[in-house]
């Protein structure tokens, strides 16, 4: 239908001429610290490979073998015959490693958090999320049928004063780590509300896991927060962890629940099980390798040191998400695109990813750079900053 072509036409011509077109940059090579694409070598600042484990020789040898016991394709979804041997280990560990009774796999952060929000949500309960949530976490709670309700950005009193306001089962939620600003929630303090006001806390942390916390655990672990005090927690496993997929951790009736009822588990075909394999390798290798996140938390020190002699405009993030504040969506294009000619992979965020006039450099560090590369992106920021 005409109508159908027509919108799209106009919907690509605005954002064009409103400087947010998206293009996909294709490489050439494996993730890691150095990609390649069109046959030149980038320097990666924008990968969420966070302790360097997507091309990590014993995930890719681990992949390769369970691929050749188990073959490629999971065949089905879990409930028919799909869940396979890998699959049901990988829960059992990451169940033990989170300190929760049991985990659940999903193929997607996306799928894992608007399954668990349209499951454990219903017609008349409240759900109330940070309004930098993730995307995934905003689309669940919107089409969970609850009563949505969105508060600035970390404010724990701003949320008080909407609960005190709401009777009715609540569930709040937040992202551990957020993934476009960096900075972290105030989980403890978000903890201690919900217990005063009998609702559930659910953390996201997609950006956390494998990456904070003594053990790598994530922004639990950090904040002290056993599963009592965050009752539902997700995490994935194509950041830090290097591979893909998600799951979600809790108790014994939320895991059964989800099972029983959430589509987007019951509905989709299960993880080739070569990937639940190579998951449980890079859970070894988070466990084994401390100096991974050691590294990567000096990686980040040096970098905003030397952000800060040299003026850039940093936001207040102390993970592995750097971002560079720019405000205007065309100059972050133009800076991305000049630190492109030097040899440095940075993607511009821009809206509706970001609130207008925020656009920004996302930066990413990861304990595979080197202290040089740090150093080198540094000068090159400053050197493109200056001339734009
Ligand atoms: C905070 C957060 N949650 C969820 C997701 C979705 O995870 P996935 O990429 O596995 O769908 C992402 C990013 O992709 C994220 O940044």
């Amino acid at each position: 239908m005409a109508v159908f072509s027509e919108r799209l036409r106009t919907g690509l011509a605005q954002r064009q001429t409103a400087g947010l077109y998206r293009h996909r940059v294709t490489l050439n090579s494996a993730q890691g610290a150095k990609v390649c694409i069109q046959g030149r070598e980038y320097h990666n600042f924008c990968s969420n490979d966070y302790l360097g484990l997507a091309a990590h020789p014993r995930v890719i040898e681990r992949f390769r073998s369970a691929a050749v016991e188990f073959g490629v394709g999971s065949g089905a979804s879990h409930l028919v015959c799909g869940h396979s041997a890998p699959h049901h280990e990988l829960e059992e560990a990451l169940a033990e490693f989170t300190g929760r009774p049991r985990a659940l796999l999903f193929s997607s952060g996306y799928m894992a958090n608007t399954g668990v929000l349209t499951s454990l949500l219903q017609r008349g309960d409240y759900v109330f999320e940070d309004r930098l949530n993730h995307a995934s976490l905003l689309d669940g709670g919107l089409h969970s049928g609850a009563h949505f309700k969105r508060f600035a950005h970390n404010d724990v009193a701003a949320l008080e004063a909407k609960l005190q306001s709401v009777k009715g089962p609540s569930l709040v939620v937040v992202d551990g780590v957020f993934s476009m600003d960096g900075d972290t929630a105030p989980l403890a303090e978000l903890s201690g509300l919900c217990a005063r006001r009998d609702a559930w806390l659910m953390v996201d942390d997609a950006h956390g896991f494998g990456v904070l916390g003594a053990c790598g655990v994530g922004s639990t672990e950090a904040a002290g927060l056993d599963a009592s005090a965050v009752p539902v927690l997700m995490a994935t496993l194509g950041k830090a962890f290097g591979t893909a997929g998600a799951f979600v951790a809790g108790s014994e009736l939320l895991i059964e629940g989800l099972i029983q009822q959430s589509r987007n588990y019951i509905y989709t075909t299960a993880l080739p099980p070569a990937l639940a394999a190579a998951s449980l390798e890079a859970l070894s290798l988070v466990r084994e390798e401390g100096w991974r996140r050691e590294f990567l938390a000096d990686l980040i020190q040096r970098f905003r040191r030397g952000a800060q002699q040299l003026a850039l405009p940093l936001m207040a993030s102390d993970s592995a998400i750097q971002p560079l504040l720019v405000g205007d969506p065309e100059r972050a294009l133009r800076l991305s695109a000049q630190l492109r000619e030097r040899g440095l992979l940075i993607s511009a965020i821009r809206p509706p990813t970001v609130p207008a006039g925020t656009s920004r450099l996302r930066i990413t560090l990861s304990a595979a750079h080197s202290e040089e590369q740090v150093d080198q992106l540094l000068q090159w920021l400053a050197d493109c900053w200056s001339e734009d």
